[in-house]
Order: C-alpha cells, then structure tokens, then sequence
C-alpha cells in the first residue's frame, strides 16, 4: 500500500508531543485531571480564547466527548437537533440514543445546520407528547467536509439562545474546519457563540484526546462527576494535558490543520486537472471525487479510501482524508498512479469521465441553449407544447421573475445541460423540477445527476419542504435519474402537459 486516505488518525503523533512526553516520564503529577500539565494546558486554550470563565475537560475520544456532553447537559425527556449525516447519528453506534435521548435529524444538502433546519423542527413539537428539543448538535468541520463561516455560526447562535437551545459544536476536526479558507471563525468566537464545545487533538496531531471546553457556566457544575461516572476521567491525565500544551504553543494545532487542508487543495487541483468530478467542492481536509468504478479498483490497489457513495452504475464518489502528516509527495504520486489508470481524452469522453464540468445559474446569454436542448429532447420523443414555448422563449418572465431559478451546465464552458426550478403557486407543492434537458453528446457523464442535484440544493436553500415533478415514463432513464435523486411517485395530479404519464415527489425535510 502506497498510502491510506482513509482517515486522519493513521499515524502516531507529532514528534513535539513524543518528545514531551518522554522528557515528563518520570515527573511526579497528581492524578485525574489536576497535574500541573493538564491545568497550563487548559489555561493556555481558556487564554487564547479570551474566556478566562470557560472550563475545560480533557477526555480520550469524540464519541466519548459527544456522549458526555449530551448526557450531561439534557435532561432525560429532552433531545438534540442534528444533520442526518451526523456523527453522532451515524457512526456512534447509538451512545448517544443508549443514554436514552432522542437525536432528531434534519436532512441538508451539505451537512450543515440553517436556522429554518431547527425552527423546522420546533415546529413539530408539541407539549408532553413528543420529546423537547433542547441542544444543537453541529459539526465543524462537518462529516462531508464543509465547514461553518463565522457568520453562520453567528446566525445558529443567535437563533438557540432565542429559542432556548443549547448549541454544541462537535469539533473532532475543528483545526482543518477553522483554517478553512474564507471561514473567518476564530477560537474565540467558539467561546462566544456555542454554550460548549470541543477541540479534536485525536485527529490533529495527538496521540488520543479531545477537549470538552463549557462556556456557558451555569453548564459547567459537576460535569467532572458525570465524566467520571462514565469512566472517561484518566487517572493519567497528565498524558492528554501534555498532548495539548504542546498543541497550543506556538498555534501548532492551527498549523497542522492548515497543512492537512493544504494537501486536501493539493489532492483536489491534481485530480480536477485529469478531468473529474466532485461530490463537493473540497473546502477542508476531506475531498470526494468521483471516478469510473474501473479507476477505483485499480487505483484501490495501491492505495487505501473509502467508497463513499454510489452515484449510478459506472461511477461512485470516494472520500480521501488528508491530515497533519500526510506527505506532499504521496499527494503527487496518488495523482501520478491516477494519470496511469486515467483513460485517454478519447476514451475519457467514451466512458463518461467529466471534462471540466460546472453547474453554473442561467444568465440570458444561455437563453438559445436552454430553448434548444430542451426542444432537442421533446419534439425528439413527443410534440412541443404551448405551455413549452411559453417557459423555452421566456424563461426570464416566466420562471425567473415568478420566484424561480435556472442552472445549466457547462462543458468545457460550452452550456450542455439545463434545469429549472419553477415556483409553484396555487398547487399543493412548493417548487417543480422541469425543463431537465442534457444533450445527447454528453450523455453518461452524470451531468443529469449533478443538474438534478443543484435544484433539489436550491430548493432546500429557498426553504422548500417539497419538490415536485412531472415526466413520462418511456423515459427510463429520466425516471432512473429522478428515483437517484430521491424522488417518489405521487398519484392524483393532473397535469397541463399532454406526454406527463407520471408525477413524483420529493420530501426535503
Ligand atoms: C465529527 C466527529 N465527531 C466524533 C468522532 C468520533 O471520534 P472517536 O472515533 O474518537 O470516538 C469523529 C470520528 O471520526 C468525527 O469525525
């Protein structure tokens, strides 16, 4: 195996932190948290975030800290607010739920929690009956790696402490999350904008550890009883309080996040450059291109990841994870093997590979081609309709201006693709999915599937509960696509388009 993009916690520590450890071997400490380490470590965080009140609790691993908090911080009757892709909703093992409390997830585009997600929610509550949603639980950076802007989590906190919710920031990568470009969050601002928090050492450089930072006061009475109830408080605390003394000097924590968000950028450029595609734009240490599955086997064979994702019979996304001591050079020799298993331009376009593709949003110089692809499809299989020309020959008028949004796809810059999101007025649903036309030329190249995607990702953004869609069912493919997306079928809607057979509807929230 050349190298293991499977995850940040493949390797050791940081020599800093070998070096420290050794050089205390044989000092004298107290034990459970109060050695001298521990206590300059939590005051160097506390520090630098200006929060000379914030507590800080050194405990040995994420699914730990997550429980601990939830536990500790809810009562019995009361649950926490998650993204569906949650850590603590899909790779916990239930710890949380085994501590009796209910995790209500919302379903995001990008693994991140907006205000209307838990207002949403909120809105299901109803007294006695269903369990209270009292805490916020997010992720930064988030399980599919994007990452919250100061701005966000300014929004998220005003609107908890509105509403009376507790906000927790699950920060197991917060180093890559908080060096992401254009972020803008600090550690301070964690301190001011969640109720608590914690800094992942595990996958930032440390050998084991994370801190449980409680900013909120009236949080912080006997937490340290639930950590030992739990087993979780070290009797050798000394050894998480050295981990994050020498994190802390010298900001060695933030720079180890920036190298591993660098060598994510370095991963991503190289394989854009061959000409694939993403599942997500690559904002932290975590990239999901996506390949041909005959590209993953052979490229599977020298280096190890995770298949992520299947995107339909020919291609899936993987998921490669950087970290604080991936190497450069594994980077470039990851592309160079990947050039190799890259089929030539020829069989590239053959076999569906992506060229440079961008789903971009319509701007009128695009007006002929969203007439013409999508008069190419129709008058192909059925007739153009009045209702059609009305939405090809004015799409300005006639879905931008009434609420609606357009996306085409480009490539190699030249527009290949459409699909409108028309606000529906006047009917049971809040958006429809229509005029979806890819060209014949560049079919197979998943470019549906990622037009599709950008609609349903608008149509949540604009805070749209469903999304609605007529087809015909001679279109397999089409009615393939649209299943992939998560559409379902609906009965009981006529439509005003004579070739509309079948009509289908997907829940956003
Ligand atoms: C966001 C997040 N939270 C928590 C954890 C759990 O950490 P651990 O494996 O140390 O329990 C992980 C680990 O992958 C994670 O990515």
């Amino acid at each position: 195996m050349k190298y293991n993009f499977k995850n940040d916690y493949t390797k050791g520590c940081h020599p800093n932190i070998l070096t420290a450890l050794a050089e205390s071997n044989f000092t004298v400490e107290e034990g459970y948290g109060a050695d001298t380490y521990s206590l300059a470590a939590a005051k160097l965080i506390t520090d630098k975030m200006e929060h000379p009140s914030a507590a800080v609790y050194f405990v040995s691993g994420g699914t730990q800290a997550n429980l601990l908090v939830i536990s500790a911080l809810l009562r019995p009757y009361e649950s926490v607010i998650a993204a569906e892709t949650a850590h603590i909703q899909v790779h916990e093992t239930g710890a949380i739920e085994a501590t009796g409390h209910r995790i209500q997830t919302v379903n995001t585009a990008d693994g991140k929690l907006r205000v209307q997600d838990i207002q949403d929610k909120l809105d299901l509550f109803e007294e006695v009956h269903t369990t209270m949603p009292r805490m916020v639980y997010i992720s930064n950076s988030t399980e599919v790696g994007t990452f919250y802007t100061k701005d966000e989590l300014k929004a998220l906190s005003a609107y908890c402490k509105e509403k009376g919710l507790l906000l927790f920031l699950d920060g197991a990568r917060l180093a890559s999350g908080l060096m992401a470009k254009n972020s803008g969050l600090t550690l301070k601002d964690l301190g001011v904008y969640t109720d608590v928090f914690y800094i992942g050492g595990t996958k930032t450089g440390a050998l084991l550890g994370e801190a449980i930072v409680i900013n909120n006061q009236s949080l912080q009475q006997n937490f340290k009883y639930n950590i030992k109830q739990r087993g979780a408080l070290l009797a050798k605390g000394r050894l998480l309080g050295i981990q994050f003394l020498e994190l802390f000097k010298d900001d060695l924590f933030f720079k180890l996040g920036d190298h591993a968000n660098q060598a994510a950028q370095k991963l991503h450029q190289g394989i854009k450059a061959l000409g694939y595609a993403f599942l997500t734009e690559t904002q932290t240490n975590q990239s999901f291109p996506i390949f041909p599955n005959e590209v993953i086997a052979k490229i599977n064979q020298d280096y190890a990841f995770y298949v992520w994702k299947k995107i339909d019979d020919q291609f899936s996304a993987v998921r490669l994870v950087t970290c604080w001591a991936t190497d450069f050079n594994a980077v470039d020799e990851f592309i160079k093997d990947l050039t190799l298993v890259t089929p030539p331009v020829k069989d590239k376009e053959k076999n569906a590979l992506s060229g440079a593709i961008e789903i971009v949003d319509y701007q009128p110089k695009y007006n002929a081609s969203f007439r013409a692809l999508n008069e190419e499809w129709i008058s192909n299989y059925f007739k153009m309709e009045a209702k059609d020309y009305e939405s090809l020959d004015q799409p300005e008028a006639y879905i931008l201006a009434k609420g609606g949004h357009i996306k085409v796809a480009l490539f190699n810059n030249e527009p290949v693709g459409v699909c409108a999101l028309i606000k529906l007025t006047n009917h049971a649903y809040d958006y429809e999915l229509a005029k979806m036309a890819v060209s014949p030329k560049v079919q197979g190249k998943n470019i549906g599937y990622l037009l599709g995607q950008a609609i349903v990702e608008k149509a949540k953004s604009l805070g749209a509960t469903t999304l609605y869609l007529e087809s015909n069912t001679i279109l397999k493919p089409a009615i393939n696509l649209y299943h992939k997306l998560g559409f379902e079928r609906v009965e009981g809607h006529t439509s005003p388009y004579e070739r509309s057979d079948i009509q289908m509807l997907l829940h956003l929230k």
